[in-house]
């Protein structure tokens, strides 16, 4: 017989959750925390004797909107195969903490491959393959379970000025008014990851194959992924040539990219 084995924090785990888990996978061998933590929340590896999952819990407010989202989004998304995202198993909360279950992936972070990389061709050799795997995401034809009526940009700056009220941002008022007043010209929607950075994607044996952490995954402003993929080597003229041979899409402005990565995002 297995003893349930909840490793680390298990202050900041309710008792209930591992009985929840157990309803939606059977039985549990093992619970871990991952050693790569992200920001919003923390994740667990849970062996079970049906398989491996990736249990996401968030505990703050707002990031459990996040989750919310995220968990919405898997589930959309589960009966297809075009869009490379993990599997959803479930989502439950209580009154403090919200939980969402999906497969465990292997691979790494891109960010951590490429700070593995042993040489500079294999870390451009990353970078190429990013390109490629995001403009892939922007070609998919849109799932109708992810259309919407309203505009993403209007939307996401609606978001902007209700975390401003809230005082949950770092963007500022004035930023905000700046970024209603002086929108880019519109341009084709497509499929958009919506925090695509390198932390958002994994890579299994040298190619960018998933893509995690997909709360804002909709159909938006495709210049919002490429200036998010591109700002952790924007000043690095060679690595950015590689993205968009990759990338062939279209190669945004640098207005755009101000517009996007140093501004919207930072609501966010
Ligand atoms: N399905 C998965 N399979 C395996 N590992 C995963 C999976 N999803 C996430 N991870 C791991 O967990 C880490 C954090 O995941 P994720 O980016 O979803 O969390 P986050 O808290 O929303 O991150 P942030 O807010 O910093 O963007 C990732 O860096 C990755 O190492
Ligand atoms: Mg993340």
């Amino acid at each position: 017989m297995w003893r349930i084995l909840i490793v680390g924090v298990v202050n900041t785990m309710t008792v209930h959750v591992p009985e929840y888990i157990e309803r939606l996978v059977g039985q549990i061998y093992e619970i871990n925390k991952l050693s790569e933590q992200g920001c919003t929340s923390e994740v667990r590896k849970i062996l079970a004797a049906s398989g491996t999952y990736l249990l996401k819990s968030s505990f703050d407010n707002r990031y459990r909107e996040w989750l919310k989202m995220e968990a919405l989004v898997l589930e959309k998304l589960s009966n297809q195969h075009a869009i490379p995202v993990p599997r959803y198993y479930g989502f439950f909360e209580d009154d403090k903490s919200s939980h969402l279950i999906m497969s465990f992936e292997k691979g790494m972070t891109l960010t951590k491959a490429l700070k593995n990389a042993k040489n500079r061709d294999e870390k451009l050799t990353l970078i190429r393959s990013f390109g490629q795997f995001l403009h892939q995401l922007h070609e998919t034809e849109l799932p109708e379970s992810l259309n919407r009526e309203n505009d993403w940009l209007e939307e996401q700056l609606i978001r902007a000025e209700k975390y401003v009220r809230r005082g949950q941002t770092e963007g500022s008022q004035q930023l905000l008014e700046q970024l209603q007043s002086n929108k880019p010209l519109p341009v084709r929607q497509t499929l958009i990851h919506g925090d695509c950075t390198t932390d958002n994607v994994l890579v299994v044996d040298g190619k960018v194959s998933l893509f995690i952490d997909v709360s804002g995954m909709a159909v938006g402003d495709p210049r919002y992924d490429e200036s998010l993929a591109i700002g952790c080597f924007v000043n690095e003229p060679k690595c950015v040539e590689v993205f968009y041979q990759g990338y062939q899409r279209y190669r945004i402005k640098k207005e755009e990219y101000q517009y996007f990565n140093e501004g919207l995002y930072e609501f966010f």
